[in-house]
């Protein structure tokens, strides 16, 4: 049976630089509040009439393809994760193909909705398609865009200071050398936290779990006598009452993700024959400095054992691991033969992460 290994890495982040002291122009915040509880200190948002989630995406693949030295038609499948699509549907897979021009070649292009943890949902789905020999070259991507979408009124300052727009890719091969191989991925969720971290307007809920458990602060009136079919997916209550924005319970994310981060670590290198003695670097998904300091010191790692950017590009959820990755090694952090950990946590809530040994 094949192992996956990865072949190419590439990262694309666009050029405008927003910091927190910009931030405060628009809502009332400060450098140092964002900075004390994230650690972020700029992040970077598209041009927003000339780039999309696709074509950061296009930005990173090509990268990613050049490192791997492949042509772009060798590519059998396209994975994309992302919670900020271009369009609600269809997927950005397909427009990534498009853009890549490798649509006469017809490969699969499969959307993945696991928010942060998406990267790594996405890098074990791959890994089993290489695994079963139905693939043998698969692009990986993860982008976002946050900054077309977020509150920025002091409303939403909550959640509008962390995030950020990037995107990162890999290309995924197969390989019998064992020494250079993805050894282990492990995926997690628990549903009964789905609304915690969430973006529920517009959706085809109709209110149904809000009333079913009871959910505070997520009403929306909907017309039923005036709209006889219709009118639940979106209506104007969504806009009026400022609903079509991102919810965030911050503190229960943080108190679960610093519990389960160390958990699916140790899982992952358990089953790949490995203790957190062998672990090279780990590479947590950037959701706040503040979570990935916490999980290091309770599994006693040390700052170079653990690879942070977040500080410049904050949290660009299911780009932020592939982004760091790829700016890690750039930065001559990842050598051949390491053993790296990539961990994930995020709305779902999803948890994941993968072990491998470092061969490029
Ligand atoms: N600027 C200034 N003040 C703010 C801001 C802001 N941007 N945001 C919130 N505040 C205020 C609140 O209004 C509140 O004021 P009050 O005391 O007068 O009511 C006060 O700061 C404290 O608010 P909390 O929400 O309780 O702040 P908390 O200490 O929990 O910090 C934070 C918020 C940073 C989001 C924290 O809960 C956290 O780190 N949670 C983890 C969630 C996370 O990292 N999410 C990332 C995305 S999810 C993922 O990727 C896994």
């Amino acid at each position: 049976m094949p192992y996956t290994t990865i072949t190419g890495l590439g990262h694309y982040v666009p050029k405008n630089v927003v910091t927190n002291q910009d931030l405060t122009a628009v809502m009332e915040t400060s450098d140092a509040w964002i900075r004390e509880r994230t650690g972020i200190e700029e992040r970077r948002y598209i041009d927003r009439t000339k780039e999309t989630t696709t074509s950061l995406a296009v930005e990173a693949s090509l990268r990613a393809i050049a490192d791997a030295g492949i042509d772009k038609e060798e590519i059998d499948f396209i994975v994309f994760a992302t919670l900020s699509p271009d369009y609600y549907f269809p997927g950005s897979g397909v427009l990534l193909q498009r853009e890549l021009g490798i649509s006469s070649t017809e490969i699969a292009a499969l959307d993945i909705r696991a928010q942060c943890s998406g990267f790594i949902y996405g890098l074990s789905t791959a890994d089993q398609f290489i695994k079963s020999g139905m693939y043998k070259k698969i692009l990986l991507v993860g982008a976002e865009v946050h900054s077309v979408g977020l509150d920025f009124t002091t409303r939403g300052r909550n959640v509008s200071v962390i995030f950020g727009d990037g995107a990162g890719a890999v290309i995924l091969e197969a390989t019998e050398d064992q020494d250079r191989a993805i050894l282990s991925t492990v995926m997690h969720s628990d549903g009964t936290y789905a609304e915690k971290l969430s973006y529920m307007y517009p959706g085809a809920h109709g209110g149904y779990f809000i009333e079913k458990y009871g959910l505070e602060g997520f009403d929306v009136e909907y017309d039923l006598e005036n709209n006889q079919y219709g009118g639940v997916f979106w209506n104007q209550d969504m806009l009026d009452q400022a609903r079509v924005y991102p919810h965030m319970e911050g503190q229960a994310v943080f108190k679960m993700a610093v519990r389960k981060f160390p958990e699916v670590i140790m899982e992952a290198l358990t089953q790949a024959g490995l203790s957190i003695e062998d672990l090279n670097l780990l590479i947590p998904h950037q959701a706040n400095l503040r979570i990935n300091q916490f999980v290091a010191n309770t599994m006693g790692l040390c700052d170079h054992q653990v690879y942070n950017n977040i500080m410049r590009y904050g949290n660009t959820t299911a780009a932020s691991i592939p982004l760091a990755l790829s700016e890690a090694r750039d930065e001559g952090k990842v050598k051949k033969g390491d053993v790296i950990t990539l961990a994930a946590f995020g709305a779902g809530f999803t948890w994941a992460a993968a072990v491998l040994r470092w061969g490029k």
